[in-house]
């Protein structure tokens, strides 16, 4: 039995060839830091580093190569992010479908501020800031509080809301692109639009559509956007990042410092970009691998990537129409591709979603993600908390034949 792989919102699989050999190049015949010696292979490392910058920099419409800052993942972007910004008294928002790599950084930082007090386990739906319990509220002043701007059941933002919930200390949205749990895309440019308005931080999650839709910094007003290196972009495990503003860089402490190969002569953190925010040794075959990926989606094109994945998505959700219909299953978030990224999470009525997802894989080949992936939040919108979703995605290399499959082995079954 061939295996279906349908699990690329969580990591993309397989990857190109161009990404194995560029990572195999590095290893075998590069081998060198960068930053730091002054050799042959060590510039030609530094190029390959360089270039990968160039790339996403471009590929985002990012201010400068040198704001373009390597992390480990997403979620070590945001964590940088995050607690390298958020001081005592600011107000955040974000939207009700957020992931734990957004909402455990505000809850921790929180809490650390106030450790005697207990958080808030918010639904979703108040509009009180969140963050901290009622016995807490005399030091709302000294807190980092958040407030979730609520989403539809198809996970759309109910941007209208957005307005009633600002209060005088908000300093910054923190948004994803789309949920990784419904694909339900989010309004980056009216949310960017009401950052301007009101003169915030606008931080953006992208985990779930760069490699395929078009992320605009500048377009957007996005002060920083996190993206994480092995899911759409098509890079390895281990590799991402954020891209920054120079005036938000100005505002923020790095979460990790140390030697960076530049200003040996002192033990401060350098003010320049990107070493302010890049401590230690880079994850470089990853970036080498990262690089192939980048070079691989300009090549292909990100909106033939983008058409193909939309294409996937709508040939599933057709094929499995009828199953809704008859009962058998709901599907989450919105009724069409053209609204959502290439995800379509599930619900089976007559079965447990494990159980249907363990089938899936035992009897036909076929590797979904189960649960609730991360994102509590988002299922209390979605009405699919807690028993969660089985949850399909597409990607590149995603074929019709594997879309007929998953959608024949779904009929089977939960048809009752
Ligand atoms: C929306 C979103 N944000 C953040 C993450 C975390 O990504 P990583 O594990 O690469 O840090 C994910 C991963 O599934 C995600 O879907």
């Amino acid at each position: 039995m061939d295996r279906i792989y349908m699990d690329y919102a969580c990591t993309s699989y397989p990857k190109p060839d161009e990404v194995i050999r560029a990572m195999t190049d590095y290893m075998t015949r590069i081998g060198s830091n960068v930053s730091r010696s002054s050799y042959g292979t060590a510039y030609e490392a530094e190029e390959i580093v360089y270039d990968t910058r160039a790339m996403l920099c471009d590929l985002f419409h990012g201010p400068d190569v040198k704001n373009v800052i390597f992390t480990k993942n997403i979620t070590e972007s945001l964590n940088v992010l995050l607690k390298g910004l958020l001081k005592p008294g600011d107000h955040v928002l974000v939207s009700a479908m957020e992931h734990n790599a957004v909402m455990r950084p505000l809850n921790q930082i929180a809490r650390e501020l106030f450790p005697e007090a207990e958080q808030v386990s918010g639904d979703g739906s108040e509009s009180e800031p969140e963050g901290l319990s009622e016995n807490a509220e005399s030091g709302l002043e000294k807190a980092i509080t958040y407030t979730r701007i609520p989403c539809d059941t198809e996970g759309f933002l109910q941007t209208q809301e957005m307005e009633k919930l600002l209060c005088p200390q908000t300093r910054a949205v923190v948004m994803m692109t789309a949920s990784n749990v419904s694909g339900t895309l989010m309004p980056l440019d009216a949310v960017g639009a009401f950052c301007r308005k009101h003169g915030l931080i606008f931080i953006v999650d992208s985990a779930q559509t760069a490699g395929a839709f078009d992320i605009d910094m500048e377009k957007s007003g996005i002060s920083a956007l996190a993206f994480t290196g092995h899911k759409g972009l098509l890079g390895p495990q281990g590799t991402g990042g954020f891209i920054i503003t120079d005036e938000l860089a100005g505002q923020m402490e790095p979460l990790i410092s140390g030697g960076t190969g530049s200003f040996s002569h002192t033990e401060e953190v350098p003010e320049i970009l990107p070493d302010r925010f890049e401590a230690g040794t880079l994850n470089l075959p990853g970036i080498a691998g990262l690089g192939a990926a980048l070079k691989f989606l300009r090549e292909k094109g990100t909106d033939r990537i983008l058409a193909h994945e939309r294409q996937m998505t709508q040939l599933f959700l057709d094929q499995i129409a009828s199953l809704e219909e008859s009962g058998c299953l709901k599907i989450a978030g919105p009724r069409t591709a053209a609204e959502r990224s290439a995800v379509v999470s599930v619900c089976p009525q007559h079965m447990d979603p494990s159980q249907l997802a363990f089938r899936l894989e035992k009897e036909y080949g076929i590797l979904t993600r189960v649960g609730l992936h991360c994102a509590p939040s988002a299922h209390k919108s979605l009405g699919t908390f807690p028993s969660g979703t089985v949850r399909f995605s597409f990607g590149w290399a995603t074929t019709e034949e594997e879309i007929h499959a998953a959608a024949q082995a779904l009929d089977k079954l939960c048809r009752k």
